[in-house]
This record gives structure tokens, sequence and C-alpha cells, in this order.
């Protein structure tokens, strides 16, 4: 059976609704890349609003003729060694895959495979983007590995490959946030090759907008005016509504059209709720066995939805220390200023604005007007409030 809606993985095609702003300004300012003149990109968003959705989406979407799109994730990449391993054979891959040069990565295979003096001695016939995979294999071998030096390597790889067999990478890099953990060193480093080199163009994605921006925006960052910014917010209300009709219909399901807006206005139309709210409302359906939605049974399957992220609220929570544990409670409870919060938790209102800041700075928290603040994930917030407002 057709699925109405998918949720917990990336979306491409029919599931995968509105952006056509950002993509038509990522592919302008991808489309240089073949020639030569080079934008790189920083893509920003919050959790869960489709970044990872949107990098797929860019690389089917990019004219494959003389450039390689390829996607690159460095979730849960623990060391530089792992992710120099990772990025030069993923580059590889998609060297292979979109030229059809099958003959390059058996030649590489087997060349691997003979001794090891024999293969140093032969490196110097071969061609550039060929030796230089060689080389880093033959590094990964030795007993005693420089991780920086290694790390460099792989990211020069594609520009090497590139030049040689007259190629031009697409490189989007998601979860980029989880490589700023190597700091200043490393930024430094990969700015150099990202200004120098003429064919590779890198879409640097990441979750956490604020930290991420920083990286741009300070004067002492490596980055400082060096990236292109395209931010995600919420789905419009329009897509979101011609979406949630549609996809019903594919399951022989109508629905009421204040009800479509109460989709809206409960998911605030972040894409992953939109999903997850329309695919419980779809399950509801099988067992009523009804086949019109009204209101009341989007607010059901909104408590539900709600229910079931509970262990990943939970989770999400627990990672917080108990005074930021207190302030989301009481943000979540409506008191969203600083004079209000302290007054709720009992505490002295100069104990906020560090731990407020701080929770700004992870984008959990936002100001949205002057003095004014709330969580950024408004169903996690309701979430809390349903769960320890009467406590
Ligand atoms: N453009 C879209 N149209 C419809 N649904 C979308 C869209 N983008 C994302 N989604 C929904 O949101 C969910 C999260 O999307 P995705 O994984 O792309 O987000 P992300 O920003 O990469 O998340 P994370 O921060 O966890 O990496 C998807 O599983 C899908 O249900
Ligand atoms: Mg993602």
């Amino acid at each position: 059976m057709e699925q109405p809606f998918i949720v917990g993985r990336p979306v491409t095609g029919k599931y995968f609704i509105d952006r056509e702003k950002e993509i038509k300004q990522l592919l302008a300012i991808l489309s240089g890349t073949s020639k030569g003149s080079i934008n790189n990109v920083i893509l920003l968003g919050l959790r869960r609003t489709g970044k990872s959705s949107l990098l797929l989406t860019i690389k089917k979407k990019i004219a494959k003729n003389k450039v390689i799109p390829l996607i690159f994730d460095a979730y849960g990449i623990s060391t530089k060694e792992r992710f120099g391993k990772a990025f030069i054979n993923t580059v590889l891959q998609a060297y292979v895959d979109e030229t059809s040069d099958k003959a390059y990565k058996k030649r590489i295979k087997k060349f691997l495979s003979e001794k090891f003096d024999k293969l140093v001695e032969k490196i110097s016939d071969l061609d550039i983007g060929f030796a230089e995979y060689v080389n880093f294999q033959i590094k990964l071998k030795e007993s005693k590995i420089n991780e920086d030096e290694l790390l460099e390597e792989a990211l020069q790889y594609p520009e090497k490959c590139g030049k040689n067999k007259n190629v031009s990478f697409v490189i989007m890099i998601d979860e980029f946030q989880e490589l700023l953990k190597w700091g200043e060193d490393f930024l430094k480093m990969f700015r150099k090759l990202v200004q120098t080199q003429k064919h590779v163009a890198y879409v640097l994605s990441g979750s956490a907008p604020t930290i991420m921006k920083e990286m741009i925006y300070d004067t002492r960052s490596p980055f400082y005016k060096q990236l292109v910014e395209i931010r995600i917010n919420k789905l419009d209300q329009r897509s979101v509504s011609s979406f949630i009709q549609k996809r019903l219909k594919s399951v022989k399901i109508n629905i009421d059209q204040s009800a479509v807006d109460l989709v809206f206005q409960l998911s605030r139309g972040f894409p992953d709720y939109v999903q997850r709210l329309g695919l419980q409302i779809f399950l509801d359906t099988l067992e009523t066995n009804r086949h019109l939605v009204v209101q009341s049974d989007v607010q059901n399957a909104y408590s539900e939805m709600i229910l079931k992220l509970d262990p990943d609220f939970s989770n999400h929570f627990g990672t917080f220390s108990d005074l930021e544990k207190e302030i989301l409670i009481a943000l979540s409870g409506g008191f969203d200023n600083p004079a209000k919060i302290a007054a709720e938790i009992r505490k002295p209102a100069s104990t906020l604005p560090k731990t407020l800041m701080r929770l700004m700075n992870q984008d959990i928290v936002e100001r949205y007007r002057d003095g004014r603040y709330r969580l950024t994930d408004p169903i996690f917030s309701d979430w809390l409030s349903r769960r320890y407002s009467s406590l």
C-alpha cells in the first residue's frame, strides 16, 4: 500500500513540498561550478526543518553533465581518520557512479591488492587523482598516522580528481556542526581549501543555526564572509493544506477545510510535524473506518502524536540542567519574560540571563518579541506544558 506520509527520514519527490525559492537560489548559486566560478553555501535550519530532504532534492536536480553532486553525512563522525576514510570513499563512489568510469575503481582495487612496497614503488607512474587515493590508503596502513595530514589530504582529493578528470563536484556536508568540535585550526585549514579549490563547491548544512552563524559572522572566524547563507524555515500554509488534502485523497480519505486549517495551526508548518500528524490522522481512520476527517479527529490525532513523541522528548529534555529544565517548563506554561519566569521558578532574576542566553545559543529558545521568549519547537513546548503544567 502506498504510504500517504513519511516520517523519520528525509523525503523527496511527491512527499517533498514547498522550498521552491530555496531550490531556485541554491541551483543558481551552484550553477557556475562546472566553469570554475565557485560559490560556497551555508544552509541553516532548526532541527527537523527539512535540510537533509532539501539536499537530496538538490542532488537530484543538479545538472549532472560535468558536475558530480554528493552528500556527505558528518553525523556521528568521531575521529579525523574516520572522516578522511569515509569522505574519500564517498567522493570516489560518486565519481564512479556519475561518470560510469568503473575502470577507475577497478584499477584502484587491483592496485591496492598488491604488496605494500610494490605499491609505493609504482606510485609515481600514476595519474594524480589516482595516486592521491592510493597514497591515502597507504597512509592508513602505516602504524603512526598524522590525523590532521590525513584529513587535509582527504579534503584535497576531490579537487585533484576533478582537475585530473575534468569534472567538478558539489559536495554537500550535512550535519556540519558535528565537525566544529575540531576547532579553529580545522576551520582555518578547511577555509583555505574551500577558497582555493576550482573544481569543488561546498554546501555546508547544519542544525545549530546560531553556532553555525557565529562561524560565519564572527570577524575572527576563518569563514567570515566566505559563504552564501540560505535559511530554511517553516512551510507555508498553502503548500501544507494542499499536501494534506492530496496525500489523504491518495488513500481515499477526505478532510474538511476547517480540519485542514487545524493541521497547519497545530503543526505550525514544521515539516516533520505536518507528516507525523498526517500519518496519525490516517492511522486513526483505519480504526474508526471513517472517510471524512473533521476538526475533532485532528485534535485527537495531535494528542496521540504528542504521546508517541514522548520517548524522543523525554530523552531530549533529559539533556538539560535542572535550572534549564525549570526555565523551559516555565516558558512552556506561558511565562515569557525573565521577570515572570524568575517569579515562577522562585529564583532571583539575576540567575536567568546567562542560562537563557545559553538556551538561545543552542536554538532551544528564541526571542520572538522584545524581551519575550518562547521555545523554538512549539510541539516540544506543548509536550512540556501537558506534562508539567499541572505539577
Ligand atoms: N519539504 C518537505 N516537505 C514535506 N515534508 C518534509 C519536507 N522536508 C522535511 N519533511 C519532513 O520532515 C522530516 C524531517 O526532515 P529532514 O530529515 O530532511 O530534516 P532535517 O532538517 O535534516 O532534520 P535533522 O535536523 O534531524 O537532521 C522528514 O522525515 C519529513 O517527514
Ligand atoms: Mg538532517
